[in-house]
């Protein structure tokens, strides 16, 4: 491809997707991939400086206007900030060599001083206030013109509708070192035009609350509904939504961060007209910081890095401007952006990729779950090839599929989720995923019961899937225990086909272990005496080592205690159970079906004969009450444990679990799609911990 040509498809895409992003409120494509193309068509332009035209998208800011609101011509032009790619270090100290550099700075000259700030992912605003009184809110535009949305921004609680005037204090403002703050803001002065500039945003638990309200609308059938991308998607909809009424049902905020008319004479660093904007009555963002030179710069980025997923908000970076009105007034512009400021990026937590299949997985009590098979891309710090779509209905609402380009984003320690499909990227014969009415591993029919969110595989421990996962259970240290046989080991064996059912296990002998590929004679007899060691358990454990749905650690104790004998609770009927303290109906009609079929009764008889033995009656603790006293919030979907089962272990261990987050509680645990809980809990400093945490917590102790 030759230049003219490359440069002409960059400036055509950059076009559509600026577009599609200011003007249609639908982003195309993640930030991230708009400034690749932006910083190669930049490249370009340097190198073949005859090909450089003023339509390029790197001459101007942004995109074009929306017909239904009025135009707005800024007093000031609304420009951009340079964006320093580099994620590590070396972007602040790119910045401040230019910026000495430019201010003829020798290495005798002291370190130049800055503001760093957060940079705020929301939509840039600039609000005119004359004689102290909102009169106009313009959004960006092509940064010479923007669109008159006064009605909506009126709406925003955070924005004042009337300057603060603060109080006059003898001898102007002082200088400030390093508290941001502690300048005395100067009078308005009468008749006076001010022009305040910042970013309109909403918060994360906001954007959840929202986006919950959509989905229960559309769920209602109401037309022309939809749920958002991500809280800047969100807010952009809402500032630029014809209707205020609709606007001001969008939960918006506002941080103001510079002043581009009307600033008192006697301010004259940007940190004072921090605390002028303070004054005012504007939000300005506590994560403000004076710098001196590069090294503080470094620090605050990597500050702000390390508390990015504990804010409510949005940032996809820091801000550097340089402290002194003076010196940012000598320093200029460039084109479309100040020399004396630059922003910083941190790695982007979306980006986009393509679904290359949905694989249907099984899961120890049959559920199927949907997860999106990714073409592998590097995201919020971790390489994503897989996202979960939790099950149908989620499929279905997110709507995606095969071949689909997708939004992913990985925030903070929570697993990847697919946010969204870039709908004009859809191949016209993409197919609607459904998921399958049989079980892809055992082909046996797949049932979603009413009122249920699972569909779940009917073949029980005729699966294979369900029947390594059974095994596992069976096996694992909280119920009957053996011992060394883990995942792996039980996989091979099941793929081996010399178990087939839990009795099997006790029919092993050293010549199939030994069989299998990489076993040791050694370990296979230590496989062997683990075996022989877990014929002697307690009811409790065997009942939950059954695996039967609903029965955890707590409620197979119950039951034991109640009943005294496996053969009295198999034989109970549905109300029988039920006199069980804490044991409902759907509790106790598992448990009867489990024990209505044959096989399972069969498995129970067999394991018996091949010389399992428990004491009869409560048996001991199944677990150490190691969690006593801690309160727990669960939340999101976890990647592997239900709900119920999370709680049922947390309880057996002693813990507490409620439904929301305090001060009181202790831990949180999260899993996908943890909403406002998990924004609560960052708020408060409660804990959080994914699934794995929460096992490791749970095993720490050996419980025997
Ligand atoms: S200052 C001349 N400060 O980033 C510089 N901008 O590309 C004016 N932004 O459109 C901008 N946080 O919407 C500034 N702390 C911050 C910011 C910030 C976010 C946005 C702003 C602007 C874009 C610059």
């Amino acid at each position: 491809m030759s230049p003219k040509t490359e440069i002409e498809s960059l400036r055509e895409q950059l076009h559509r997707h600026a577009h599609a992003y200011y003007v249609l409120d639908t982003p195309t494509v993640p930030d991230a991939e708009y400034d690749k193309l932006f910083q190669r068509l930049e490249l370009l332009e340097r190198e073949f400086p005859l090909l450089l035209s003023k339509d390029s998208p790197t001459q101007r800011v942004g995109g074009g206007l929306l017909d239904a609101f009025s135009q707005v011509k800024h007093a000031v032009p609304m420009l951009s900030i340079r964006t320093e790619t580099d994620t590590e270090s070396s972007g602040a100290k790119n910045f401040d060599a230019r910026i000495r550099k430019e201010l003829k700075l020798t290495e005798s000259d002291t370190a130049v001083e800055y503001v760093a700030e957060l940079k705020f992912d929301g939509l840039a605003m600039s609000l005119r206030y004359d004689d102290g009184v909102l009169v106009q809110a313009a959004t960006r535009g092509d940064g010479e013109t923007g669109e008159d949305v006064t009605h909506n921004v009126r709406t925003i609680y955070q924005i004042p509708l009337k300057l603060k005037v603060p109080p006059k204090r003898e001898g102007g403002s002082e200088a400030v070192g390093g508290d941001l703050f502690t300048v005395q803001p100067e009078l308005v002065e009468d008749s006076s035009t001010i022009e305040v500039r910042g970013e309109v945003y909403m918060r994360r638990d906001d954007f959840e609350t929202l986006n919950e309200r959509q989905r229960v609308k559309i769920a209602a059938g109401q037309k022309g509904e939809k749920t958002f991308v991500n809280p800047r998607n969100a807010a952009a909809g809402a500032v630029r939504q014809l209707d205020s009424k609709i606007a001001a049902d969008r939960p918006l905020s506002f941080f103001a961060y510079s002043v581009a008319q009307g600033l008192p004479d006697s301010v004259t660093t940007h940190s004072q007209t921090l605390a002028q904007l303070k004054a005012w009555g504007f939000p300005v963002s506590s994560d403000a910081r004076v710098c001196q030179g590069a090294d503080e710069l470094v620090q605050f980025h990597a500050d702000m890095a390390s508390k990015r997923d504990a804010l409510p908000f949005d940032i996809d970076g820091v801000v550097y401007k340089v402290n002194s009105l003076a010196s940012q007034l000598e320093l200029g512009f460039v084109s479309r952006e100040p020399r004396w400021a630059v922003a910083h990026k941190y790695p982007a937590q979306e980006q986009m990729t393509t679904v290359l299949a949905i694989d249907v997985q099984v899961g120890r009590t049959g559920k199927l779950t949907p997860v999106a098979k990714l073409e592998a891309v590097f995201v919020g710090g971790v390489t994503v090839t897989n996202a979960t779509l939790h099950n149908e209905d989620e499929a279905r609402r997110k709507d995606v599929r095969v071949t689909d380009t997708v939004i992913v984003r990985r925030a903070g320690d929570v697993i990847p989720e697919v946010v969204g499909v870039v709908m004009n990227k859809r191949m016209q014969d993409a197919q609607i995923f459904s998921i399958p009415t049989h079980c892809p591993v055992c082909g046996s029919v797949a049932v979603r019961e009413e009122g249920e969110t699972d569909t779940r595989c009917t073949g029980g421990l005729i699966c294979g899937a369900q029947r390594k996962q059974a095994i596992e259970h069976f096996a694992h240290k909280r119920a009957v225990y053996i011992d060394g046989l883990g995942e792996k080991l039980i996989e091979q064996m099941v793929d081996a086909d010399i178990i087939k059912s839990l009795p099997d296990l006790y029919r092993l002998g050293l010549a199939n272990i030994v069989a299998l590929e990489r076993m040791a004679e050694k370990s296979a007899q230590n496989v062997l005496a683990a075996i022989e060691k877990s014929k002697h358990t307690t009811l409790p454990r065997f009942l939950f080592g059954l695996g039967i749905r609903h029965v955890g650690e707590s409620t197979a104790k119950a039951f034991a205690k109640h009943f005294g004998n496996i053969d009295a609770i198999m034989n109970a009927t549905a109300e029988e159970l039920q006199q069980v303290p804490d044991v409902g109906p759907v509790v106790a009609t598992s448990l009867r079906s489990f024990f209505d079929v044959p096989y399972n009764r069969e498995v129970v008889e067999q394991l018996r004969a091949c010389g399992l033995t428990w004491e009869e009656g409560e048996g001991t603790p199944t677990a150490p009450q190691m969690l006593a006293g801690k309160t727990f919030v669960l939340t999101g979907t976890l990647p592997t444990l239900e709900r119920d089962e999370a709680k049922e272990m947390i309880e057996a261990a002693g813990g507490k679990v409620t439904g929301s987050v305090s001060k009181k509680t202790h831990y949180v645990v999260a899993g996908a799609e943890a909403g406002s809980k998990l924004d609560k809990a960052r708020e408060l400093g409660v804990v959080v911990l994914d699934e794995d945490a929460l096992l490791k917590m749970l095993d720490s102790k050996d419980f025997e």
